[in-house]
C-alpha cells in the first residue's frame, strides 16, 4: 500500500515537472486548433545538453524558431565562410521531433555579420556591393534549407516605435527598397517558403501605420509576403491592450497572417528611459532593479496570470486571424530578460519556471481555449 502510494505521488511530480499536462492535453493539444505554438530553443536543447528544456518544448509545442544561431553574425562569420553546424542541428532537432521550424532572420540591423557593410579598408560599401552581398546571404541561407524550414522572418526590425524607417546599414546604404529586394531574393531561393516581416512594440500607432504600408506595397510589387510577426515583448503595464488588438485587427486586414513571435512578460522594474526590445540598450546593474531574486512575491504572480490571461484572451478572440503564437524562450532561466536591459537579473517572463515546472497558468490558458 505504501509503496503504491509512493509511486502515485512519483507520477504525480513527474507529471507536473516534465510537462504540463491538463487531463494529458498540453498547450499544442488544445491551443493548436487554431494555431500553432511554438517556443524560441536555444543549442543547449537542440545538443541535448538540456534534455527537460527539450523535453518541454516536444510535450508542449509544435513549432519551433532558432533564438541566436540563423543570425547573420553566427551563421556568416566572413564573407566565404559559413558556420552550419548549430542551425543544422536545430533544423534536425525539428525534424526528429516532428516540430515546424521557422528561420529568424535574414536581413537585421542588429547582429550582422560584421563584415557586411565595410570594405577590407574600412570604407562602407557601395549600394550595388551591399546588395549584392545580402543577395548572397539570403540565397545560401535560405537555399541550404530549402523544403526544410516553414518560413523565414526576412526582415527583422526596420521600423522605429513613431513609424519611421530604421536608419539601418541596410536602409543607409541600399534605401528603402532593400525590404523588396530581401522579400524576393528570399522567394527566389526557397519559392514555397513563407516570408514574414517581424518587428517589436508592435502595438504602437505608428509603427502600425507602416508595417501596413509596407506590406502593402510589397503586394502591390508582386513579392511574396505571407504574414507579419508581432514578437510581443510584453511587460506588467505595457503595451497598452487596445492598441495591441488594434493592431492584430489592422494586420489581418492586410490580408496576411499575424503571428505573435516572441512573446514574454518582464516581471522586473524598468530603468528609466527604457522602451521595446533594441538589444543595444544596457543599463547598469542595481539592487532595486531585480527585487525577486529568490522568487515573485503574490502580488507579482497574480499580475503575471493576469497580464498572460488577458493576452490570451486576445488571442482566443483573434484566433481565426492568428496563425502562431510563439514564445521566446523555454524556461524563465533560459530567457534573454535575465540580462536585458540590466545584465545579472532574475526575471520570470515564460510559462515554465527555473525547475522546469509549468505555472499555473498553462492550465488556465489551456482552459480558456478549450471552453
Ligand atoms: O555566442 C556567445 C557565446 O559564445 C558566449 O559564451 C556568450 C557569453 O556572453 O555570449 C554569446 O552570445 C550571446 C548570445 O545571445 C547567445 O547567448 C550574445 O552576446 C547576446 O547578445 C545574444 O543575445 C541575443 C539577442 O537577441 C541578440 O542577438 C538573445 O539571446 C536573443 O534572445 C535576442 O533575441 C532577439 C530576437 O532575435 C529579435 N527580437 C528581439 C529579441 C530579444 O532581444
Amino acid at each position: 500500500m505504501k509503496l503504491k502510494a509512493v509511486f502515485l505521488l512519483f507520477g504525480l511530480w513527474l507529471a507536473q515537472t516534465v510537462s504540463a499536462v491538463n487531463d494529458g492535453d498540453t498547450m499544442k493539444d488544445v491551443l493548436g486548433k487554431y494555431f500553432t505554438v511554438g517556443a524560441a530553443v536555444n543549442i543547449d536543447i537542440v545538443y541535448g545538453r538540456s534534455p527537460e528544456e527539450a523535453r518541454i518544448v516536444t510535450d508542449n509545442f509544435n513549432s519551433i524558431v532558432a533564438e541566436n544561431c540563423m543570425k547573420g553574425e553566427v551563421i556568416h562569420p566572413e564573407e566565404n565562410t559559413y558556420f552550419w553546424d548549430d542551425a543544422d542541428r536545430t533544423v534536425k532537432f525539428a525534424e526528429d521531433n516532428g516540430l515546424e521550424i521557422i528561420g529568424h532572420c535574414l536581413v537585421w540591423h542588429s547582429q550582422p555579420p560584421e563584415w557586411m557593410f565595410t570594405y577590407e579598408n574600412g570604407d562602407t560599401v557601395s549600394r550595388a556591393v551591399l546588395i549584392d552581398r545580402m543577395y548572397h546571404h539570403i540565397t545560401n541561407v535560405v537555399s541550404r534549407y530549402k523544403g526544410k524550414i516553414k518560413g523565414w522572418d526576412v526582415v527583422n526590425e526596420a521600423v522605429n516605435d513613431d513609424g519611421t524607417m530604421r536608419q539601418s546599414p541596410y536602409y543607409k546604404i541600399i534605401g528603402p527598397d532593400y525590404v523588396r529586394l530581401a522579400f524576393e531574393f528570399a522567394h527566389e531561393a526557397d519559392p514555397n517558403a513563407e516570408l514574414y516581416i517581424n518587428d517589436f512594440s508592435m502595438a504602437s500607432p505608428g509603427k502600425r501605420a507602416t508595417i501596413c504600408k509596407i506590406v502593402r506595397q510589397l503586394k502591390a510589387d508582386g513579392c511574396r509576403i505571407d504574414g507579419i510577426g508581432m514578437q510581443s515583448h510584453n511587460g506588467i503595464d505595457y503595451p497598452d491592450l487596445d492598441e495591441y488588438e488594434a493592431s492584430i485587427d489592422s494586420f489581418a486586414a492586410c490580408g496576411v497572417k499575424v503571428m505573435i513571435t516572441e512573446l514574454d512578460m518582464n516581471m522586473l522594474p524598468s530603468p528609466d528611459d527604457f522602451s521595446g526590445a533594441d538589444i543595444s540598450q544596457h543599463f547598469d546593474y542595481q539592487d532595486k532593479l531585480n527585487p525577486y531574486k529568490s522568487g515573485l512575491d503574490s502580488k507579482g504572480r497574480k499580475l503575471f496570470e493576469k497580464r498572460y490571461l488577458d493576452f490570451f484572451g486576445i488571442y482566443y478572440r483573434h484566433r481565426h486571424q492568428i496563425s502562431r503564437v510563439t514564445f521566446w524562450g523555454v524556461t524563465d532561466k533560459g530567457s534573454w530578460l535575465n540580462d536585458f536591459p540590466v545584465e545579472g537579473r532574475t526575471n520570470y517572463p515564460l510559462l515554465f519556471d527555473r525547475e522546469n515546472k509549468a505555472k499555473p497558468v498553462v492550465e488556465k490558458i489551456i482552459k480558456l481555449f478549450s471552453e
